[in-house]
């Protein structure tokens, strides 16, 4: 079954500076916790405990992050601090944690396959951790993709209704409903104006992909902004065999900017913080 977890994370994020000048984007806390760190759990609680991580230039605080600090450690022994790091010790003990970097951001398809060595010829889920996802009746977003792999074994790609005006900012697809949640995807174009959109169905930052993928993303010419898109490559699989997007249950904060981030702050911190499940 599927074991890893793939984290591009060696984008600029532009849309946070200054924040992000010296910072991972991926660092920013949400209340109390990294935006990477929700998304290794979501991975672990999907039973996926082989976390493979992109980075790139100015990111080593997220290898740090995912490491015992000695120091620290001793520093709050026997006091109630210790009950902070209790979440992120749980990471530790049940994942293994692998680097490769990027050298040259050339877009979010070509950040994916340069985890390719990580992954090797087996399936594997890709988050991107600045899409915060949580669902509080039940499974998590890639518990429930998990799930839905094993029915269907091919690429499944995780999509929201969005504003019709807010097309631009995602990739969107055009399918054949097979249930309510489900479709089959006929065709994909990233970031298309509200006027050229097949749907209002975006893809978001969950995704199951089958290794196949890896040879398509290397036959894909860069594409919208000059860089290679998994769009351009999810399209080729898409028309040779076969992607289904599932409409998640759950929310979806996109924390790449900052109402989201706020919006995803306020919701953590009503639900997890003060709930004393934030650790
Ligand atoms: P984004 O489109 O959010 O780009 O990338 P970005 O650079 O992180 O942020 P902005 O738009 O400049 O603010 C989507 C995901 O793909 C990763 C990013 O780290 C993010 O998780 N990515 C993107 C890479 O790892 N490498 C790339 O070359 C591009």
């Amino acid at each position: 079954m599927i074991k890893k977890c793939l984290f591009p994370a060696a984008g600029y994020g532009t849309r946070f500076l200054p924040a992000t000048k010296a910072m991972p984007k991926e660092m920013l806390p949400v209340v109390n916790k990294p935006l990477i760190q929700y998304g290794v759990e979501e991975a672990l609680d999907a039973g996926l405990t082989e976390i493979s991580i992109v980075t790139g230039r100015g990111k080593r605080a997220l290898e740090d992050h995912f490491d015992i600090s000695y120091e620290l450690e001793n520093q709050i022994k026997g006091t109630d601090k210790e009950k902070y790091l209790v979440g992120i010790r749980k990471l530790l003990d049940e994942c293994s944690f692998s680097y490769t970097r990027q050298t040259e951001m050339k877009g979010l398809g070509h950040a994916i396959l340069t985890g390719r060595p990580l992954i090797g010829d087996e399936p594997f889920a890709v988050v991107l951790a600045d899409d915060l996802c949580v669902n509080l009746d039940g499974d998590g977003v890639l518990t429930q993709m998990v799930k839905l792999y094993k029915q269907f074994r091919c690429s499944i790609i995780a999509i929201q209704e969005v504003d019709p005006q807010e097309t631009s900012k995602y990739g969107v697809i055009a399918g054949e409903m097979i249930r309510d949640d489900i479709y089959r995807v006929h065709s994909m174009v990233e970031k298309p104006k509200p006027e050229d959109a097949p749907s209002n169905l975006a893809i978001i930052g969950r995704y199951i992909l089958t290794p196949d993928i890896f040879d398509l993303i290397e036959q894909t010419e860069p594409g919208k902004g000059g860089e290679i898109q998994i769009t351009d490559a999810l399209m080729k699989q898409a028309q040779n065999g076969c992607v289904m997007a599932y409409k998640f249950k759950g929310k979806r904060f996109d924390c790449g900017g900052a109402e989201g981030y706020i919006e995803a702050t306020n919701f953590c911190f009503e639900n997890f913080y003060k709930t004393g499940k934030a650790y």
